[in-house]
């Protein structure tokens, strides 16, 4: 990866997982390199001793960035630069502290996304993958007048829990579907964007109750980690389907299980868990009226090559002193000043 003639004036970076090669091959251009070949994440220490030295680093929501990565890496850190629109995996004010620039890639992969949504939406209530299984295990002799049945979309009412970018492209593609949209946020939006997306602000216990369809959109912070708990799922409708694409830890995995188990709620679709990867014997698995994706909502060609075509402009700015195109931290910079 390193071009020893040139290395010594380039910046050094570690990037911590193969990226398409829309952002790869502009690092692999301008800096010196590191990247991590394995598919699976580089493991606590192999990311510490990597990192040690480098001018920036690219880091993807599996890689933990906190003090003691900090303390690693060393003084002259410019740029953490996240594969990611999410950047809980990043400790934000204290790569602040230190003056260094953190970045994501917000927008580019809002509406695929938002596709991936609508799909375990749709999947989860028409039983789709469990349709599938059915067939595979040769169990389809008939059609049956019974068989698989699942709560129309059409017509539904669609609950959104965090109603920023991608919350309102979920929204945008409810038209279609006839359905009812309530959201819930932390504040509520302009009366031109509700009028334009048809959707009405409601608390959450209220949106909870009267949803036949709950997407979560919200990030993982200290007020949404486990929002949606045993109460949460006991205020549900009992034929509400809950479909999570922001961050596993907004749903207590075992109050979830609980429900779909008991008939509490309906049915999940998942793209995300807690934990992630989901172990196969977890007992989340042990249930039909559940649908789990191994965290793949902004997994289409052209959006990953977006994002990492953004995640390497972050990074490539940070590394040369420059201001990142979509800094996380913008505030890093009035500290500089
Ligand atoms: C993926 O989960 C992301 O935050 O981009």
């Amino acid at each position: 990866m390193t071009d020893a003639s040139t290395a010594g004036s380039r910046p050094k970076v570690f990037v911590s997982r193969v990226i398409p090669d829309e952002g790869l091959r502009p690092i692999l251009e301008a800096c010196d390199a590191e990247v991590w070949q394995n598919d699976l994440p580089p493991p606590r220490d192999q990311l510490l001793l990597k990192s040690a030295g480098r001018d920036g680093v690219l880091t993807l929501l599996t890689d933990r960035i906190d003090d003691e990565f900090l303390d690693r890496a060393g003084p002259q850190l410019k740029v953490v630069s996240n594969f990611a629109v999410g950047f809980d995996n990043v400790d934000v004010p204290a790569c602040t502290a230190r003056g260094v620039a953190v970045g994501n890639t917000p927008g580019v992969l809002t509406d695929t996304t938002a596709d991936l949504a609508w799909s375990l939406l749709m999947a989860a209530a028409r039983r789709v993958a469990e349709g599938d299984r059915y067939v595979r295990a040769g169990r389809w002799q008939t059609w049956g007048p019974m068989l698989l049945m699942g709560p129309d979309v059409h017509g539904a009412t669609l609950g959104i829990v965090g109603f920023g970018r991608i919350g309102q492209a979920v929204a945008r593609r409810a038209g279609g579907f006839g359905m009812t949209i309530l959201y819930h946020d932390v504040a509520r939006l302009p009366e031109a964007v509700e009028r334009e997306l048809g959707a009405r602000f409601v608390p959450l216990d209220e949106l909870l109750a009267s949803s036949d369809f709950v997407s979560l959109h919200v990030n993982l912070t200290d007020e949404t980690r486990g929002l949606i708990d045993a109460d949460a799922l006991g205020g549900m409708k009992s034929t509400a389907v809950l479909v999570n694409t922001s961050r596993g830890p907004v749903i207590d995995s075992m109050a979830l299980f609980a429900a779909l188990r008991d008939g509490v709620i309906g049915a999940a679709g998942l793209d995300v868990t807690d934990p992630e990867p989901l172990p196969v014997d977890h007992p989340l698995l042990t249930l039909e009226n559940c649908l789990v994706v191994p965290h793949i909502a902004s997994a289409s060609p052209v959006t990953r090559g977006k994002m990492a075509s953004m995640a390497a402009a972050n990074l490539l700015a940070g590394v040369r002193g420059e201001r990142l195109p979509t800094p996380v931290n913008p505030e890093v910079y009035e500290r500089q000043q």
